[in-house]
Protein backbone atom coordinates (compact mmCIF):
# COMPACT_ATOMS: atom_id res chain seq x y z
CA UNK A 1 0.00 0.00 0.00
CA UNK A 2 2.48 2.88 -1.18
CA UNK A 3 2.01 6.40 0.40
CA UNK A 4 2.62 9.39 -1.68
CA UNK A 5 1.34 13.04 -1.85
CA UNK A 6 -0.63 14.54 -4.92
CA UNK A 7 -0.50 18.09 -4.74
CA UNK A 8 0.91 18.30 -0.86
CA UNK A 9 -2.35 15.81 0.06
CA UNK A 10 -1.06 12.28 1.55
CA UNK A 11 -3.07 9.44 0.23
CA UNK A 12 -2.37 5.83 0.54
CA UNK A 13 -3.25 3.41 -2.47
CA UNK A 14 -3.52 -0.43 -3.14
CA UNK A 15 -0.25 -1.79 -5.06
CA UNK A 16 -0.61 -0.72 -8.72
CA UNK A 17 -2.90 1.98 -8.69
CA UNK A 18 -1.93 4.81 -11.34
CA UNK A 19 -1.51 8.02 -10.56
CA UNK A 20 -4.38 9.21 -12.21
CA UNK A 21 -7.00 6.57 -10.18
CA UNK A 22 -4.90 7.60 -6.77
CA UNK A 23 -5.48 11.40 -7.73
CA UNK A 24 -9.42 10.68 -8.49
CA UNK A 25 -9.42 9.48 -4.69
CA UNK A 26 -8.70 13.08 -3.37
CA UNK A 27 -11.12 14.67 -5.56
CA UNK A 28 -8.29 15.62 -8.13
CA UNK A 29 -9.35 15.62 -11.29
CA UNK A 30 -6.64 14.83 -14.02
CA UNK A 31 -7.48 15.04 -18.04
CA UNK A 32 -7.22 12.45 -20.06
CA UNK A 33 -8.21 11.37 -23.81
CA UNK A 34 -7.44 7.54 -24.07
CA UNK A 35 -7.81 6.84 -20.65
CA UNK A 36 -11.06 4.58 -19.78
CA UNK A 37 -11.92 2.79 -16.50
CA UNK A 38 -12.60 0.06 -18.49
CA UNK A 39 -10.44 -0.11 -21.37
CA UNK A 40 -6.50 -1.09 -21.01
CA UNK A 41 -4.28 1.60 -21.13
CA UNK A 42 -2.47 2.76 -24.07
CA UNK A 43 -0.45 5.58 -22.74
CA UNK A 44 -0.77 8.02 -26.04
CA UNK A 45 -2.77 10.80 -25.72
CA UNK A 46 -0.51 12.43 -23.25
CA UNK A 47 -3.07 14.71 -21.90
CA UNK A 48 -2.60 13.38 -18.30
CA UNK A 49 1.05 14.51 -18.11
CA UNK A 50 1.94 14.93 -14.67
CA UNK A 51 5.08 16.37 -12.73
CA UNK A 52 6.50 13.68 -10.18
CA UNK A 53 9.55 14.97 -7.81
CA UNK A 54 13.11 14.25 -9.08
CA UNK A 55 11.79 12.45 -12.42
CA UNK A 56 13.61 13.54 -15.43
CA UNK A 57 10.86 14.11 -17.29
CA UNK A 58 6.56 14.66 -16.87
CA UNK A 59 5.14 11.10 -16.62
CA UNK A 60 1.58 10.34 -18.01
CA UNK A 61 -0.58 9.80 -14.47
CA UNK A 62 -2.95 7.05 -16.35
CA UNK A 63 -0.06 4.73 -16.83
CA UNK A 64 2.35 5.61 -13.98
CA UNK A 65 1.85 3.10 -11.24
CA UNK A 66 1.90 5.02 -7.23
CA UNK A 67 5.54 4.56 -5.25
CA UNK A 68 6.23 4.77 -1.47
CA UNK A 69 7.10 8.67 -1.04
CA UNK A 70 6.00 10.11 -4.82
CA UNK A 71 5.43 13.71 -4.77
CA UNK A 72 3.17 14.58 -7.64
CA UNK A 73 1.98 17.31 -8.49
CA UNK A 74 -0.89 17.95 -11.07
CA UNK A 75 -1.19 21.88 -11.53
CA UNK A 76 2.19 23.41 -11.49
CA UNK A 77 3.11 25.70 -14.48
CA UNK A 78 5.39 23.09 -16.17
CA UNK A 79 2.30 20.80 -16.69
CA UNK A 80 -0.21 23.49 -17.09
CA UNK A 81 2.53 24.11 -19.94
CA UNK A 82 2.03 20.40 -21.28
CA UNK A 83 -1.56 20.68 -21.22
CA UNK A 84 -1.28 24.10 -23.23
CA UNK A 85 1.18 22.24 -25.91
CA UNK A 86 -0.71 18.83 -26.31
CA UNK A 87 -3.70 20.80 -27.09
CA UNK A 88 -2.14 22.71 -29.64
CA UNK A 89 -1.14 19.40 -31.22
CA UNK A 90 -4.35 17.66 -31.06
CA UNK A 91 -6.00 20.90 -32.76
CA UNK A 92 -3.26 21.10 -35.35
CA UNK A 93 -5.18 19.43 -37.76
CA UNK A 94 -8.45 19.73 -36.29
CA UNK A 95 -11.25 20.78 -38.39
CA UNK A 96 -13.21 23.78 -37.62
CA UNK A 97 -16.10 22.22 -37.81
CA UNK A 98 -17.66 22.79 -34.36
CA UNK A 99 -20.84 24.90 -35.37
CA UNK A 100 -22.11 21.46 -37.59
CA UNK A 101 -20.48 19.09 -35.26
CA UNK A 102 -23.02 16.69 -33.23
CA UNK A 103 -20.44 16.23 -30.61
CA UNK A 104 -20.36 20.30 -30.04
CA UNK A 105 -21.00 20.96 -26.28
CA UNK A 106 -20.13 17.50 -25.28
CA UNK A 107 -16.68 17.29 -27.05
CA UNK A 108 -13.08 16.61 -25.27
CA UNK A 109 -11.22 19.59 -27.47
CA UNK A 110 -13.71 21.98 -26.75
CA UNK A 111 -14.06 21.25 -22.96
CA UNK A 112 -9.84 20.83 -22.16
CA UNK A 113 -9.56 23.97 -24.58
CA UNK A 114 -11.46 25.76 -22.66
CA UNK A 115 -9.76 24.62 -19.25
CA UNK A 116 -6.59 24.49 -20.08
CA UNK A 117 -5.60 26.50 -23.01
CA UNK A 118 -7.86 29.54 -24.88
CA UNK A 119 -4.67 29.88 -26.75
CA UNK A 120 -4.91 31.60 -29.89
CA UNK A 121 -3.48 28.82 -33.05
CA UNK A 122 -0.61 29.36 -34.36
CA UNK A 123 -1.75 27.56 -37.79
CA UNK A 124 -3.93 28.93 -40.59
CA UNK A 125 -6.76 26.83 -41.53
CA UNK A 126 -5.38 26.71 -44.87
CA UNK A 127 -2.29 24.74 -43.46
CA UNK A 128 -4.21 21.80 -42.27
CA UNK A 129 -3.75 17.99 -42.81
CA UNK A 130 -7.18 17.32 -44.75
CA UNK A 131 -8.63 13.74 -43.97
CA UNK A 132 -11.54 11.47 -45.03
CA UNK A 133 -14.70 12.94 -44.08
CA UNK A 134 -18.10 11.67 -43.38
CA UNK A 135 -18.38 7.93 -44.15
CA UNK A 136 -20.95 5.39 -42.75
CA UNK A 137 -18.77 2.93 -40.86
CA UNK A 138 -21.89 0.85 -39.62
CA UNK A 139 -25.68 0.52 -39.64
CA UNK A 140 -25.84 3.11 -36.34
CA UNK A 141 -22.62 5.03 -36.83
CA UNK A 142 -20.55 7.70 -38.79
CA UNK A 143 -16.90 8.23 -38.95
CA UNK A 144 -15.33 11.12 -39.88
CA UNK A 145 -11.60 10.63 -39.65
CA UNK A 146 -10.42 14.58 -39.67
CA UNK A 147 -11.79 15.09 -36.21
CA UNK A 148 -9.52 11.99 -34.93
CA UNK A 149 -7.67 12.09 -32.37
CA UNK A 150 -6.42 8.70 -32.33
CA UNK A 151 -6.79 8.43 -28.71
CA UNK A 152 -7.20 4.67 -29.66
CA UNK A 153 -10.21 3.85 -27.24
CA UNK A 154 -12.82 2.60 -30.29
CA UNK A 155 -9.97 0.35 -31.04
CA UNK A 156 -9.44 -0.96 -27.69
CA UNK A 157 -13.17 -1.08 -27.59
CA UNK A 158 -13.80 -3.75 -30.22
CA UNK A 159 -10.80 -5.68 -29.35
CA UNK A 160 -11.64 -5.90 -25.42
CA UNK A 161 -15.45 -5.39 -25.05
CA UNK A 162 -17.11 -6.90 -28.01
CA UNK A 163 -13.79 -8.79 -29.07
CA UNK A 164 -14.88 -8.33 -32.97
CA UNK A 165 -11.88 -6.27 -33.79
CA UNK A 166 -13.21 -4.00 -36.56
CA UNK A 167 -11.22 -1.41 -36.19
CA UNK A 168 -7.83 -0.81 -36.92
CA UNK A 169 -4.71 2.38 -36.98
CA UNK A 170 -3.03 2.46 -40.43
CA UNK A 171 0.04 4.09 -41.36
CA UNK A 172 2.56 5.57 -39.36
CA UNK A 173 3.36 9.01 -37.51
CA UNK A 174 1.09 12.08 -38.95
CA UNK A 175 -0.32 9.73 -41.49
CA UNK A 176 -2.32 7.58 -38.98
CA UNK A 177 -5.68 7.03 -39.19
CA UNK A 178 -8.33 4.69 -37.84
CA UNK A 179 -10.07 2.58 -40.06
CA UNK A 180 -12.25 -0.53 -40.28
CA UNK A 181 -10.50 -3.87 -41.82
CA UNK A 182 -11.27 -4.70 -45.08
CA UNK A 183 -14.99 -6.08 -45.35
CA UNK A 184 -15.86 -5.14 -41.86
CA UNK A 185 -18.79 -3.11 -40.45
CA UNK A 186 -19.31 -1.57 -37.07
CA UNK A 187 -22.10 -3.61 -36.58
CA UNK A 188 -20.93 -5.94 -33.39
CA UNK A 189 -24.37 -5.24 -31.77
CA UNK A 190 -22.75 -2.64 -28.91
CA UNK A 191 -21.58 -0.14 -31.79
CA UNK A 192 -23.35 2.92 -30.38
CA UNK A 193 -20.99 2.56 -26.98
CA UNK A 194 -17.91 3.56 -29.50
CA UNK A 195 -19.89 7.40 -30.27
CA UNK A 196 -19.88 7.71 -26.58
CA UNK A 197 -16.15 6.37 -26.37
CA UNK A 198 -14.77 9.05 -28.59
CA UNK A 199 -13.75 12.13 -26.50
CA UNK A 200 -14.12 14.28 -29.71
CA UNK A 201 -16.56 14.02 -32.86
CA UNK A 202 -14.99 11.18 -34.73
CA UNK A 203 -17.88 8.50 -34.62
CA UNK A 204 -21.10 9.85 -34.04
CA UNK A 205 -24.40 8.04 -34.26
CA UNK A 206 -26.16 8.11 -37.23
CA UNK A 207 -29.60 7.44 -35.32
CA UNK A 208 -28.62 11.38 -33.17
CA UNK A 209 -27.07 13.06 -36.36
CA UNK A 210 -27.85 16.78 -37.03
CA UNK A 211 -31.30 16.19 -34.18
CA UNK A 212 -30.73 17.99 -31.23
CA UNK A 213 -28.41 19.90 -30.00
CA UNK A 214 -26.42 18.41 -26.88
CA UNK A 215 -26.80 21.68 -24.22
CA UNK A 216 -30.66 21.26 -24.91
CA UNK A 217 -31.23 17.86 -23.57
CA UNK A 218 -32.50 17.15 -20.55
CA UNK A 219 -31.75 14.03 -18.86
CA UNK A 220 -34.01 11.86 -16.81
CA UNK A 221 -32.25 8.65 -15.51
CA UNK A 222 -33.96 5.34 -15.85
CA UNK A 223 -33.91 1.73 -17.04
CA UNK A 224 -34.03 -0.29 -20.38
CA UNK A 225 -36.09 -2.23 -20.59
CA UNK A 226 -35.01 -4.43 -23.39
CA UNK A 227 -34.34 -7.39 -22.25
CA UNK A 228 -33.87 -8.51 -18.17
CA UNK A 229 -30.53 -7.31 -17.80
CA UNK A 230 -31.96 -4.22 -17.16
CA UNK A 231 -29.52 -1.51 -17.35
CA UNK A 232 -29.61 1.63 -15.90
CA UNK A 233 -30.14 4.08 -18.71
CA UNK A 234 -30.56 8.15 -18.92
CA UNK A 235 -33.27 9.27 -21.75
CA UNK A 236 -32.19 12.67 -23.00
CA UNK A 237 -35.31 14.63 -24.45
CA UNK A 238 -36.19 17.94 -24.79
CA UNK A 239 -39.35 19.62 -25.91
CA UNK A 240 -41.26 16.43 -25.08
CA UNK A 241 -39.41 13.91 -27.45
CA UNK A 242 -36.44 11.77 -26.97
CA UNK A 243 -33.52 11.64 -28.64
CA UNK A 244 -31.60 9.49 -27.21
CA UNK A 245 -30.54 7.19 -24.75
CA UNK A 246 -27.33 6.62 -23.41
CA UNK A 247 -25.59 4.52 -20.34
CA UNK A 248 -25.93 5.85 -16.80
CA UNK A 249 -22.80 3.78 -15.75
CA UNK A 250 -23.22 1.61 -12.72
CA UNK A 251 -21.73 -1.47 -10.58
CA UNK A 252 -24.63 -3.72 -10.40
CA UNK A 253 -25.25 -3.86 -14.00
CA UNK A 254 -23.96 -2.20 -16.80
CA UNK A 255 -20.96 0.33 -18.48
CA UNK A 256 -22.08 0.00 -21.71
CA UNK A 257 -25.11 -0.86 -23.36
CA UNK A 258 -26.41 -2.98 -26.78
CA UNK A 259 -27.47 -1.16 -29.71
CA UNK A 260 -31.07 -2.98 -29.39
CA UNK A 261 -31.47 -1.45 -26.03
CA UNK A 262 -30.45 2.19 -27.51
CA UNK A 263 -33.22 2.02 -30.01
CA UNK A 264 -36.28 1.17 -27.74
CA UNK A 265 -37.16 4.53 -27.07
CA UNK A 266 -38.10 4.99 -31.28
CA UNK A 267 -41.50 2.93 -30.21
CA UNK A 268 -42.69 6.35 -28.25
CA UNK A 269 -42.92 8.51 -31.00
CA UNK A 270 -43.58 6.27 -34.11
CA UNK A 271 -45.79 6.38 -37.18
CA UNK A 272 -47.93 3.56 -35.87
CA UNK A 273 -48.06 4.92 -31.90
CA UNK A 274 -52.07 4.26 -30.89
CA UNK A 275 -54.16 8.07 -29.85
CA UNK A 276 -56.71 6.14 -29.27
CA UNK A 277 -58.41 2.38 -29.10
CA UNK A 278 -59.02 0.13 -32.07
CA UNK A 279 -62.54 -1.54 -32.32
CA UNK A 280 -62.72 -4.05 -34.94
CA UNK A 281 -59.47 -2.48 -36.18
CA UNK A 282 -61.62 1.20 -36.23
CA UNK A 283 -60.01 4.32 -34.81
CA UNK A 284 -62.17 5.03 -31.44
CA UNK A 285 -62.04 6.97 -28.07
CA UNK A 286 -60.64 5.47 -25.16
CA UNK A 287 -63.82 5.97 -22.92
CA UNK A 288 -66.32 4.27 -25.25
CA UNK A 289 -64.20 1.57 -26.27
CA UNK A 290 -63.75 0.32 -22.89
CA UNK A 291 -67.76 0.94 -22.27
CA UNK A 292 -67.33 -1.43 -25.35
CA UNK A 293 -64.95 -3.63 -23.63
CA UNK A 294 -67.01 -3.99 -20.47
CA UNK A 295 -70.00 -5.29 -22.21
CA UNK A 296 -68.49 -7.80 -23.64
CA UNK A 297 -66.92 -8.95 -20.67
CA UNK A 298 -70.18 -9.10 -18.98
CA UNK A 299 -71.59 -10.74 -22.19
CA UNK A 300 -68.72 -13.64 -21.58
CA UNK A 301 -69.41 -14.46 -17.80
CA UNK A 302 -67.60 -16.70 -16.51
CA UNK A 303 -65.78 -17.69 -19.89
CA UNK A 304 -63.58 -14.73 -19.51
CA UNK A 305 -59.40 -14.47 -18.89
CA UNK A 306 -57.13 -12.90 -18.09
CA UNK A 307 -52.64 -13.09 -18.78
CA UNK A 308 -50.74 -10.90 -16.87
CA UNK A 309 -47.06 -9.83 -18.61
CA UNK A 310 -43.61 -10.69 -18.14
CA UNK A 311 -43.29 -6.85 -20.90
CA UNK A 312 -45.59 -5.25 -18.14
CA UNK A 313 -44.45 -3.37 -14.97
CA UNK A 314 -44.85 -5.05 -11.22
CA UNK A 315 -48.14 -2.03 -11.02
CA UNK A 316 -49.80 -2.84 -13.95
CA UNK A 317 -49.65 -7.04 -13.56
CA UNK A 318 -51.22 -6.62 -9.92
CA UNK A 319 -54.15 -4.19 -11.74
CA UNK A 320 -54.30 -6.63 -14.01
CA UNK A 321 -54.83 -9.24 -11.14
CA UNK A 322 -57.58 -7.23 -9.22
CA UNK A 323 -59.03 -7.09 -12.43
CA UNK A 324 -59.96 -10.23 -13.14
CA UNK A 325 -60.36 -11.13 -8.94
CA UNK A 326 -62.85 -8.25 -8.01
CA UNK A 327 -63.83 -6.96 -11.29
CA UNK A 328 -64.56 -10.05 -13.56
CA UNK A 329 -64.59 -12.46 -10.80
CA UNK A 330 -62.83 -15.07 -12.40
CA UNK A 331 -60.29 -17.92 -11.51
CA UNK A 332 -59.34 -17.70 -14.88
CA UNK A 333 -55.99 -16.02 -15.13
CA UNK A 334 -52.40 -16.11 -14.74
CA UNK A 335 -49.51 -14.68 -13.91
CA UNK A 336 -46.94 -17.88 -13.81
CA UNK A 337 -43.88 -16.51 -16.08
CA UNK A 338 -40.45 -18.35 -16.11
CA UNK A 339 -38.07 -18.03 -19.03
CA UNK A 340 -34.42 -19.11 -18.58
CA UNK A 341 -32.26 -15.79 -17.38
CA UNK A 342 -28.66 -14.89 -17.69
CA UNK A 343 -26.32 -12.59 -19.46
CA UNK A 344 -26.09 -14.99 -23.11
CA UNK A 345 -23.06 -12.40 -25.17
CA UNK A 346 -20.89 -12.66 -22.21
CA UNK A 347 -21.73 -8.82 -22.15
CA UNK A 348 -25.17 -7.40 -21.37
CA UNK A 349 -28.22 -9.04 -23.40
CA UNK A 350 -29.82 -11.55 -21.76
CA UNK A 351 -31.25 -14.66 -22.28
CA UNK A 352 -34.30 -13.66 -21.61
CA UNK A 353 -35.73 -10.94 -23.43
CA UNK A 354 -38.88 -9.73 -21.08
CA UNK A 355 -37.67 -7.47 -18.74
CA UNK A 356 -39.95 -8.22 -16.04
CA UNK A 357 -40.31 -12.23 -15.41
CA UNK A 358 -39.15 -11.83 -11.84
CA UNK A 359 -41.20 -9.51 -10.79
CA UNK A 360 -44.06 -11.45 -12.21
CA UNK A 361 -43.73 -13.44 -8.92
CA UNK A 362 -44.38 -11.03 -6.67
CA UNK A 363 -47.60 -11.20 -8.07
CA UNK A 364 -48.19 -14.48 -8.80
CA UNK A 365 -47.64 -15.07 -4.52
CA UNK A 366 -50.20 -12.52 -3.87
CA UNK A 367 -52.85 -13.05 -6.00
CA UNK A 368 -52.03 -16.89 -6.72
CA UNK A 369 -53.72 -18.22 -10.51
CA UNK A 370 -53.48 -20.70 -13.60
CA UNK A 371 -49.85 -21.86 -13.92
CA UNK A 372 -48.83 -20.81 -17.55
CA UNK A 373 -49.76 -24.22 -18.50
CA UNK A 374 -53.08 -25.18 -17.07
CA UNK A 375 -53.99 -21.34 -18.63
CA UNK A 376 -52.77 -22.46 -21.77
CA UNK A 377 -55.23 -25.94 -21.40
CA UNK A 378 -57.92 -23.54 -20.41
CA UNK A 379 -57.68 -21.21 -23.60
CA UNK A 380 -57.24 -24.47 -25.72
CA UNK A 381 -60.13 -26.21 -24.27
CA UNK A 382 -62.87 -24.37 -25.99
CA UNK A 383 -65.06 -22.49 -22.89
CA UNK A 384 -63.17 -19.29 -23.03
CA UNK A 385 -64.56 -16.77 -25.35
CA UNK A 386 -62.28 -13.65 -24.18
CA UNK A 387 -59.10 -12.97 -23.27
CA UNK A 388 -57.60 -10.09 -21.65
CA UNK A 389 -53.81 -9.49 -22.10
CA UNK A 390 -50.85 -7.41 -23.31
CA UNK A 391 -49.53 -7.72 -26.55
CA UNK A 392 -45.88 -10.02 -26.30
CA UNK A 393 -47.64 -11.83 -23.44
CA UNK A 394 -50.60 -12.85 -25.81
CA UNK A 395 -47.56 -14.09 -28.00
CA UNK A 396 -46.83 -16.71 -25.07
CA UNK A 397 -50.77 -18.32 -26.02
CA UNK A 398 -51.36 -17.05 -29.29
CA UNK A 399 -51.22 -20.97 -30.97
CA UNK A 400 -53.97 -22.27 -28.18
CA UNK A 401 -56.11 -18.94 -28.57
CA UNK A 402 -56.33 -19.00 -32.21
CA UNK A 403 -57.14 -22.46 -31.99
CA UNK A 404 -59.86 -21.82 -29.88
CA UNK A 405 -61.11 -18.35 -32.10
CA UNK A 406 -61.11 -16.60 -28.98
CA UNK A 407 -62.19 -13.42 -29.06
CA UNK A 408 -59.15 -10.64 -27.68
CA UNK A 409 -58.82 -7.44 -26.06
CA UNK A 410 -55.49 -6.31 -26.11
CA UNK A 411 -52.92 -4.14 -24.70
CA UNK A 412 -50.71 -2.62 -26.78
CA UNK A 413 -48.54 1.10 -27.34
CA UNK A 414 -47.85 0.51 -31.03
CA UNK A 415 -50.61 -0.93 -33.47
CA UNK A 416 -47.86 -3.00 -35.30
CA UNK A 417 -47.70 -4.90 -31.79
CA UNK A 418 -51.46 -6.30 -31.76
CA UNK A 419 -52.34 -9.27 -33.53
CA UNK A 420 -54.35 -8.14 -36.55
CA UNK A 421 -57.36 -10.30 -35.52
CA UNK A 422 -58.21 -8.31 -32.12
CA UNK A 423 -61.51 -7.46 -31.29
CA UNK A 424 -60.08 -4.40 -29.32
CA UNK A 425 -56.90 -2.86 -28.74
CA UNK A 426 -56.14 -0.57 -25.31
CA UNK A 427 -53.56 1.87 -25.61
CA UNK A 428 -51.63 2.76 -22.97
CA UNK A 429 -48.43 5.29 -21.66
CA UNK A 430 -45.13 3.61 -22.61
CA UNK A 431 -42.55 3.28 -19.59
CA UNK A 432 -41.19 6.48 -20.80
CA UNK A 433 -43.97 7.72 -19.95
CA UNK A 434 -44.95 6.24 -16.60
CA UNK A 435 -43.51 4.91 -13.60
CA UNK A 436 -42.79 1.72 -13.31
CA UNK A 437 -41.35 -1.22 -11.10
CA UNK A 438 -39.75 -4.28 -12.84
CA UNK A 439 -37.09 -6.24 -11.26
CA UNK A 440 -34.12 -7.95 -13.53
CA UNK A 441 -32.76 -11.13 -13.59
CA UNK A 442 -30.41 -10.14 -10.61
CA UNK A 443 -33.69 -9.40 -8.11
CA UNK A 444 -32.48 -5.86 -8.42
CA UNK A 445 -35.58 -3.54 -8.38
CA UNK A 446 -35.67 -0.74 -9.69
CA UNK A 447 -38.54 1.90 -11.20
CA UNK A 448 -38.80 3.59 -14.51
CA UNK A 449 -39.16 7.39 -14.81
CA UNK A 450 -41.72 9.51 -16.75
CA UNK A 451 -38.94 11.42 -19.64
CA UNK A 452 -41.64 12.55 -21.33
CA UNK A 453 -45.36 13.17 -21.82
CA UNK A 454 -47.71 10.46 -22.89
CA UNK A 455 -50.08 11.39 -26.44
CA UNK A 456 -53.20 13.05 -24.96
CA UNK A 457 -55.51 11.34 -23.12
CA UNK A 458 -52.98 8.27 -23.20
CA UNK A 459 -52.89 6.83 -19.49
CA UNK A 460 -50.94 3.94 -17.67
CA UNK A 461 -52.10 0.45 -17.96
CA UNK A 462 -53.96 0.34 -14.54
CA UNK A 463 -55.43 3.72 -14.91
CA UNK A 464 -56.81 1.95 -17.96
CA UNK A 465 -57.58 -0.96 -16.22
CA UNK A 466 -59.21 1.10 -13.17
CA UNK A 467 -61.54 2.78 -15.77
CA UNK A 468 -61.98 -0.54 -17.33
CA UNK A 469 -63.32 -2.47 -14.03
CA UNK A 470 -65.58 0.65 -13.31
CA UNK A 471 -67.52 0.18 -16.42
CA UNK A 472 -67.83 -3.24 -15.43
CA UNK A 473 -69.39 -2.27 -12.53
CA UNK A 474 -66.60 -2.38 -9.65
CA UNK A 475 -64.48 0.16 -8.15
CA UNK A 476 -60.79 -0.80 -7.59
CA UNK A 477 -59.62 1.94 -6.14
CA UNK A 478 -56.26 2.91 -8.48
CA UNK A 479 -55.77 6.03 -8.55
CA UNK A 480 -51.99 5.72 -8.12
CA UNK A 481 -49.46 3.45 -9.45
CA UNK A 482 -48.34 2.67 -5.16
CA UNK A 483 -52.29 1.81 -4.62
CA UNK A 484 -51.57 -0.43 -7.37
CA UNK A 485 -49.32 -2.46 -5.39
CA UNK A 486 -51.07 -1.12 -1.76
CA UNK A 487 -51.15 -4.79 -0.55
CA UNK A 488 -47.99 -6.57 -1.93
CA UNK A 489 -45.22 -7.98 0.35
CA UNK A 490 -42.35 -6.02 -1.57
S1 LIG B 1 -12.26 7.79 -33.65
FE1 LIG B 1 -12.58 8.73 -31.64
S2 LIG B 1 -12.32 7.01 -30.21
FE2 LIG B 1 -11.42 6.37 -32.16
S3 LIG B 1 -9.28 6.93 -32.02
FE3 LIG B 1 -10.30 8.65 -33.01
S4 LIG B 1 -10.79 10.03 -31.36
FE4 LIG B 1 -10.33 8.07 -30.42
S1 LIG C 1 -28.72 -5.54 -22.54
FE1 LIG C 1 -30.95 -5.53 -22.31
S2 LIG C 1 -31.37 -4.02 -20.72
FE2 LIG C 1 -29.24 -3.68 -21.43
S3 LIG C 1 -29.36 -2.13 -23.06
FE3 LIG C 1 -29.51 -4.12 -24.06
S4 LIG C 1 -31.70 -4.55 -24.18
FE4 LIG C 1 -31.44 -2.92 -22.69
S1 LIG D 1 -4.96 9.73 -20.70
FE1 LIG D 1 -2.92 9.32 -20.19
S2 LIG D 1 -1.89 9.34 -22.04
FE2 LIG D 1 -3.97 9.58 -22.58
Amino acid sequence: MPNLTIDGRSVEVPAGTTLLEAAQRLGIYIPRYCYHPKLSVSGSCRMCLVEVEKAPKLVTACSTEAAEGMRVLTASEKVRQARRDVLEYLLINHPLDCPICDQAGECGLQDYYMDYSLRKSRFEAEDKILRQKRRAAGPYLMLDNERCILCTRCVRFCGEVTKTAELEVMERGDRSFIDLKEGRALDNGYSLNIADLCPVGAFTSRDFRFKARAWFLKRTPTICLGCATGCEIEAHHYEGTIYRLVPHPNAETNTWLCDHGRMTYKAVRAGDRLGKALIRKGLIDLEPALRETATRLEEAKGAAAVLGSPWLSVEDNAALARLAKDSVKTANYCFDFSAEQGIKDGILVNKDPAPNTAGTRTVKALYGGLSLEEFTGLLAGGKIKILITEAKAYGLVKAAAEAAGIRLIIFARNRGEAPAAAYAVLPYASYFETEGTFVNYQGLRRMTAAAVEPPQGIKPLWAVVNKLASYSGAELHLDSAPRALKDMDF
